[in-house]
C-alpha cells in the first residue's frame, strides 16, 4: 500500500519536500495530496515549483473558512480520498487544520498516521496550532520530533516512547540543501535593498486579526522604520488590516506580497533582524544566525532561544532592540553556542530509514 503526504498550507510543503524526497530515493510507493487550504499561487505552486516537489496528486481544493467549515470540508474530503486510496500509511505535518484533520480522519479509517513535527507546545491553548498539535501527537502511530523537549513533552503527556523518534527538523533539511540558491547580492540588486534592513513577517490571529492590536503593531513598525528600512512580505490573513491601519505609509517600509520560499529566505539571510510571529522563522534564523523578535508571549520551539538567536518581545520593546541589534549587540540570549541537536539536514533521511524498517504497521 502507498504512502499519502497530506499537505495543505505554506510551511506543510517546506517540510515535506526532503521526506518525499527521501522516500522516493527508497522507491516507495508514495502521493501527495494538497488539502487546497492555501491557494493563491504565491502561498501554494510556487512552493511545489521551487523545492522539486512532485506535483500533487490531487488538490480537494478546500480553501478558506472559520475553523469549523475549513475543518469539515477538510475532513469530508479527504474520508473520500483515502477510502479509495486506502493508503498503508498517512504523514501529516506541522499544526494546521489540514494536519488535525487528516489524522482524525485516518484514525477512524484505521490508517495509520505519522507526525513529522510532533510533540512541540506552547501550553497556550488560544493558539489554535496548540490544539491541532495535541489532537494530531495522540491520533498519531509515529511521532517524528525535531527537538528533545518535544520528546519529553509526549512522554509527559503519556505517548508509548516505542511511538517516538527524535529525528531532527526537516524544514531545515530545505534550508540547508537549499544554501547555495540564496544570492543575496542578487536579490538585493533585483529588490533594490538597502545594504541594512529589517525583515517583518506576521501572520498569528492574536497579532493581525484585531484592528487595534494591528494598529498599535503598525505604530511600533513605524518607529522602527525610523531607524532602519522595513521590507514586509505580507501574509495574506493580514493584508487588509494593515493596509487600512496604514503599515505601508512610512517612507522606510516596504511591503510586498508573500514571497516564495527560495527570495524569502534570501531576504531574511540579508536582513539585520527579523521581527516575526511565524513558527519557521524562528528555526530559519537560528540557523542562519540572523538576530529574531518574537512577537509573541510564548514559544513551542524553545530550543531557537536556547542555541538560537530568538527572543520573545512584547511590541513596546521592539524599537528598542531593533536599535541595540543595529549597533551590534545581537539579541542576547542564546545559552548554547551550537545549533539545535540534529539539525544537520538528514531528518528526513532518518525519516524514511524509519518508515522503511517497518515502523509504519502498529
Ligand atoms: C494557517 C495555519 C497556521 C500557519 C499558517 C501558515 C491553521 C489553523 N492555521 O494560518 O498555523 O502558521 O497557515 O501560513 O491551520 N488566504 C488567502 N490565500 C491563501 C490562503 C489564505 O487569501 O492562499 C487568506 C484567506 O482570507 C483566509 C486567511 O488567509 O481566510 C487565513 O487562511 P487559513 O488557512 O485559514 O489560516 P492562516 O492564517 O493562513
Ligand atoms: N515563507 C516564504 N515566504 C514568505 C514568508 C515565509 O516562503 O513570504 C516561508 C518561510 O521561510 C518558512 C515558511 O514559509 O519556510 C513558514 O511559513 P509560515 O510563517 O507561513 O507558517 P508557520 O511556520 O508560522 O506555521
Amino acid at each position: 500500500a502507498e504512502v499519502v503526504h497530506i499537505v495543505g498550507a505554506r510551511p506543510n510543503f517546506v517540510k515535506a519536500a526532503p521526506v518525499v524526497a527521501a522516500l522516493e530515493k527508497r522507491g516507495v510507493r508514495q502521493s501527495v495530496v494538497h488539502t487546497g487550504q492555501h491557494y493563491d499561487d504565491r502561498m501554494s505552486a510556487i512552493f511545489f515549483r521551487e523545492l522539486g516537489l512532485p506535483r500533487p496528486d490531487v488538490d480537494l481544493g478546500v480553501g478558506s473558512g472559520s475553523h469549523a467549515e475549513q475543518t469539515a470540508a477538510l475532513m469530508v474530503g479527504l474520508e473520500k480520498e483515502f477510502i479509495s486510496r486506502s493508503p498503508g500509511l498517512v504523514i501529516v505535518y506541522g499544526d494546521v487544520n489540514s494536519t488535525v484533520a487528516a489524522a482524525l480522519v485516518a484514525a477512524k479509517l484505521h490508517i495509520p498516521v505519522a507526525h513529522v513535527e510532533a510533540g512541540l507546545r506552547s501550553f497556550d491553548w488560544t493558539m489554535p496550532e496548540e490544539v491541532n498539535r495535541r489532537i494530531t501527537d495522540q491520533l498519531s502511530d509515529i511521532c517524528f520530533a525535531t527537538s528533545p523537549d518535544a520528546v519529553g513533552h509526549l512522554a509527559h503527556e503519556g505517548v508509548a516512547t516505542d511511538r517516538v523518534h527524535f529525528v531532527g527538523n526537516p524544514m531545515i533539511d530545505t534550508l540547508l540543501g537549499n544554501l547555495d540558491r540564496f544570492d543575496t547580492a542578487e536579490l538585493g540588486r533585483r529588490l533594490d535593498l538597502p545594504d541594512t534592513y529589517v525583515v517583518g513577517t506576521l501572520h498569528r490571529p492574536a497579532n493581525v486579526d484585531d484592528p487595534e492590536i494591528v494598529a498599535r503593531l503598525t505604530k511600533r513598525l513605524h518607529e522602527v522604520a525610523d531607524q532602519v528600512d522595513v521590507v514586509m512580505p505580507v501574509h495574506p490573513r493580514g493584508r487588509r488590516a494593515f493596509d487600512d491601519a496604514g503599515l505601508g505609509g512610512h517612507p522606510r517600509m516596504r511591503l510586498l506580497e508573500p514571497l516564495g520560499y527560495i527570495d524569502f529566505v534570501t531576504l531574511v539571510r540579508g536582513s539585520a533582524a527579523v521581527i516575526t510571529d511565524s513558527g519557521g522563522v524562528q528555526e530559519e534564523t537560528t540557523i542562519l544566525g540572523v538576530p529574531c523578535l518574537t512577537l509573541r508571549p510564548n514559544t513551542e520551539r524553545p530550543v531557537t532561544i536556547t542555541h538560537g538567536t530568538n527572543r520573545l518581545v512584547v511590541d513596546a520593546e521592539l524599537p528598542g532592540l531593533v536599535g541595540a541589534i543595529l549597533a551590534g549587540q545581537g539579541t542576547g540570549t542564546a545559552t548554547v553556542a551550537d545549533v539545535p541537536p540534529l539539525w544537520d539536514g538528514h531528518a528526513g533521511e532518518r525519516i524514511a530509514t524509519i518508515l522503511a524498517n517497518g515502523a509504519a504497521t502498529r
